[in-house]
């Protein structure tokens, strides 16, 4: 199995399960959609997979590796990367340095590393600046590179994290509400850059969390319907949003 696997997982707070039961399998080559209503456990999930959260019952599995229980930033090591719904950047730093700082390898990070190996730390950064680079320049952010962080738009701030989140080279992209909160016109942007991914890295597989049924349509081949921390129906994109139950009840269509 290529992609990304849970399988029966569970999480309760309080006594109150939050994520049931959930079985699903994410595929690379193709967007995911997971949707529900707010509270439905979207968000948990993707905690559950990130190793923020612990799941009480149930496995995680990358390419048949599992992977549950493993701290976040072994998780995130695997390959596995998330967009959070709420912006994460470095406001005191400009936008290339918040791509670049992405672009860190575990190696690079070390204090030591310019230290004993000066040669290879100058071929780095020169690496991770045409990366960095690249990337800014994928999400049409390559004027802004001397800018602070803080200057940016909301919707440019929402382009530099996923910029940030392509620099760091992950195969899984758990996208939580990319598109919340912007304008017509961001996002626009926002789906070509994931159709561009897409497109460019058939490896890569994503998982978007969002609220827009137009952009699900338009977007995911998959689409998981979440409610109440379970899985209430899965199938391809046309078949849920198609189905009268999905559409009556949940979407009040
Ligand atoms: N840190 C937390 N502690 C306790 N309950 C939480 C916490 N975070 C979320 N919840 C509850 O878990 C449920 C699922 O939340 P969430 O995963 O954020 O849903 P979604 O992303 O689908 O809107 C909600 O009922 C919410 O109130
Ligand atoms: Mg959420």
């Amino acid at each position: 199995m290529r992609g990304l696997k849970v399988k029966a997982i569970s999480k309760s707070s309080n006594n109150v399960e939050i994520v049931s039961e959930v079985t699903a399998t994410f595929l690379p080559g193709c967007i995911t959609a997971l949707i529900g209503p707010n509270g439905a456990g979207k968000t948990t999930l993707f905690h559950l997979i990130t190793g923020e959260l612990q799941p009480d019952h149930g496995d995680i599995f990358y390419k048949d590796e599992k992977i549950t229980g493993l701290p976040p930033y072994r998780i995130a090591r695997k390959g596995i990367g998330r967009l959070f719904q709420d912006v994460r950047i470095f406001d005191n730093m400009t936008v290339l340095e918040n791509v670049l700082a992405a672009c860190l390898t575990p190696e690079q990070e070390s204090p030591f590393f310019s230290f004993f190996h000066p040669a290879k730390w100058h071929a780095c950064r020169k690496h991770n600046l045409d990366k960095a680079l690249y990337w800014l320049n994928f999400v049409g952010l390559q004027d802004k590179r001397d800018q602070s962080a803080s200057s940016l738009s909301f919707g440019q701030q929402k382009l530099l994290a996923i910029a940030r989140l392509l620099a760091g080279e992950f195969n899984v992209l758990l996208l939580d509400e990319p598109t919340a909160g912007l304008n017509p016109v961001m996002i626009k942007k926002v789906l070509d850059i994931l159709e561009r991914i897409i497109a460019e890295d058939r490896e890569k597989t994503v998982v978007l969390v969002e609220h827009n049924m137009k952009v699900v349509t338009e977007m995911a081949y998959w689409v998981y319907f979440m409610n109440e921390g379970r899985i209430a129906f899965f199938g391809r994109t046309d078949h849920v949003l198609g189905d009268k139950e999905v559409r009556e009840i949940y979407l009040g269509l």
